[in-house]
């Protein structure tokens, strides 16, 4: 009787220490996913002229981008790429400390922990793999990760 008690409780301290294994493998929580991004091309700025330099492989997807007046331009805060920016999660908006703080979910800070920003920009031609447009809050050579339509409502 005492020896099939103490197979029963091996078996139970065995069944649980498996399920902890199980547990500790699963991934502890959702920052352990990692998405992958590369700049489609990249904002240039020279004697008054803004343009989008698209890299000549993703040319083809310019295609119609002629036709629009506005796009969505996503590009990335690239100089705030190191861990202490990104680990900001509220800020005084504008950079002004009178301003009372508010988490970067509720500004357009740039700093925040993916270091997406989006600019509507009005076109003014494309050519090739040129795309000149009339302006953009971003840096020169900052790199842009997407382009998209601008449509009124979403
Ligand atoms: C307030 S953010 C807004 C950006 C974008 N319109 C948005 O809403 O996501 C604009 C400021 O970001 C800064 N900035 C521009 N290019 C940057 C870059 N490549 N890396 C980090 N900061 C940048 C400049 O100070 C610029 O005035």
């Amino acid at each position: 009787m005492k020896a099939l008690s103490f197979t029963l409780v091996v078996m139970m301290v065995l069944a649980f220490s498996l399920s902890q294994q199980q547990l500790v493998a699963e991934p502890q929580s959702n920052t352990a996913i990692q998405y992958q991004v590369q700049p489609i091309g990249w904002v240039r700025k020279s004697n008054g002229t803004t343009t989008l330099e698209i890299n000549k492989e993703y040319q083809d997807a310019l295609l119609g981008v002629d036709e629009l007046k506005s796009i969505w331009v996503l590009w990335w805060f690239d100089r705030n790429d190191n861990p202490q920016q990104r680990s900001i999660l509220q800020v005084h908006p504008f950079g002004d400390p009178v301003n009372p703080l508010k988490g970067v979910f509720a500004t357009r800070a740039p700093v925040r922990p993916n270091l997406i920003a989006l600019t509507r920009c009005n076109i003014l031609s494309v050519k090739g793999n040129i795309v000149e447009i009339d302006h953009i809050d971003a840096f020169a050579d900052t790199p842009i990760l997407d382009i998209k339509r601008y449509v009124s409502g979403y």
